[in-house]
């Protein structure tokens, strides 16, 4: 059986995802207190591929950082080094000499999937068709690549279209054999000067190459955007099993699935699962509540939070009012001086400092 390698894209601009993304790596950000990123790899290795080539760009110590050569994962990763984030099929084309002419899996870094890939692997391998993209039925077809079928082949790909065809939306997996690289030659850039994966894969379908369609079994997340990390964070905690190493005081109330890494310590505190309390975090006279990520070193007095992410050695303290819904990142401290109003919705980047009224 032939060896699929998978190229796993880690680089981009995630303009969408500032100020967070002026610092780190959006692939990076923890979903259940593991980086999005981390879940893609796990799946491809649950698939059996061993050889992973990650596209990186500016982030691109960070990444190897986190990844390293892969072998945690049972992975043998090699960098591959983008200067500018030209798109997908930008992407694709600088990973030629890597790929060889083998097919291999294409998965966007920052795209989460339950269910895995192995059954859509194993379909390409039985079909061998030039591509297979993976589709998912949304409500809002018109923020997505969207897919047109005819007779279980795709007929024609449209780049978030006023007039959907079809509520297939393109999820960010995708397999191909070595013709995807001429595509992505005889491709021009786009309005957003990208060299667009779906550009590439319809000059496939043009040049009457074989394109195939996977439909996803369980859900899919692009989290390219704060709602999307929070709701995959939602759903995420929601398969999460009561788990707590840290230490709990008895004046503390724990209800429903909540895990507390080591080493952190909870007083005083009410904390109704899901939720997540990273390792070496504090939360004193507090209330964390459902779909609640609290990353490592996190300090919590006096705050009530709530379906929110938390990163890395952030402070949070004297909050009048509820947080919900935020994202806030590294080295954070919120704090509050004076009256406020009752709740607040924060984006806010790694080392930020608010003091709130
Ligand atoms: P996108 O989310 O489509 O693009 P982006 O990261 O530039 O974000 P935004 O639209 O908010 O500016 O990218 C999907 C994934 O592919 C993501 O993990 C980043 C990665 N990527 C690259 O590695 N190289 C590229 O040239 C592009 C466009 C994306």
């Amino acid at each position: 059986m032939i060896r699929i390698k998978a190229l796993v894209l880690a680089g981009g601009k995630g303009t969408r995802l500032r100020p967070i993304t002026h610092t780190s790596a959006k692939q990076l950000v923890p979903i259940a207190n593991k980086p999005i990123l981390f879940y893609g790899l796990e799946a491809i290795r649950d698939a059996g591929i061993v050889d992973v080539g990650i596209i990186v760009g500016d982030t691109r110590r960070e990444i190897e950082a986190a990844v390293g050569d892969g072998a945690s994962f049972g992975l043998k990763v090699t960098y591959i080094r983008q200067d500018e984030p030209r798109g997908l099929a930008h992407a694709v084309a600088i990973s030629e000499e890597y790929m060889g002419k083998e097919p291999f899996v294409m998965y966007l870094g920052d795209n989460l999937i339950t269910g895995g890939i192995s059954d859509f692997v194993a379909e390409f391998q039985k079909n061998k068709p030039n591509a297979q993209i993976l589709l998912a039925r949304v409500d809002n077809p018109s923020d997505f690549g969207v897919a047109e079928l005819s007779e279980g082949r795709v007929a024609r790909l449209e780049e978030k279209p006023e007039h959907p065809k079809s509520n297939l939306a393109l999820v960010g997996v995708y397999m191909f054999d070595a013709e995807i690289f001429e595509a992505t030659r005889s491709i021009e850039p786009s309005r957003r000067s990208e060299l667009e994966i779906t550009d590439a894969i319809q000059r496939l379908i043009d040049t009457d190459k074989d394109v195939r369609a996977h439909e996803v079994t369980g859900w899919w997340k692009d989290t390219g955007k704060l709602d999307d990390i929070l709701e995959a964070n939602r759903m995420i905690l929601e398969t999460v099993d009561r788990d707590i190493r840290g230490s709990v005081d008895p004046s503390c109330r724990i209800d429903g699935n909540v895990v507390i890494e080591e080493d952190a310590v909870i007083e005083g505190s009410v904390l109704r699962g899901p939720l997540v309390i990273g390792r070496g975090s504090r939360i004193v006279k507090s209330y964390i509540g459902p779909f609640t990520s609290i990353y490592y070193e996190v300090t919590v007095q006096n705050a009530e939070i709530e379906h929110s992410i938390i990163l890395e050695r952030s402070t949070i303290v004297n909050l009048g009012a509820r947080m919900e819904r935020s994202l806030v990142g590294k080295d954070v401290e919120i704090k509050k001086s004076a009256t406020m109003p009752k709740a607040y919705r924060f984006m806010l980047g790694d080392a930020s400092r608010i003091e709130v009224p």
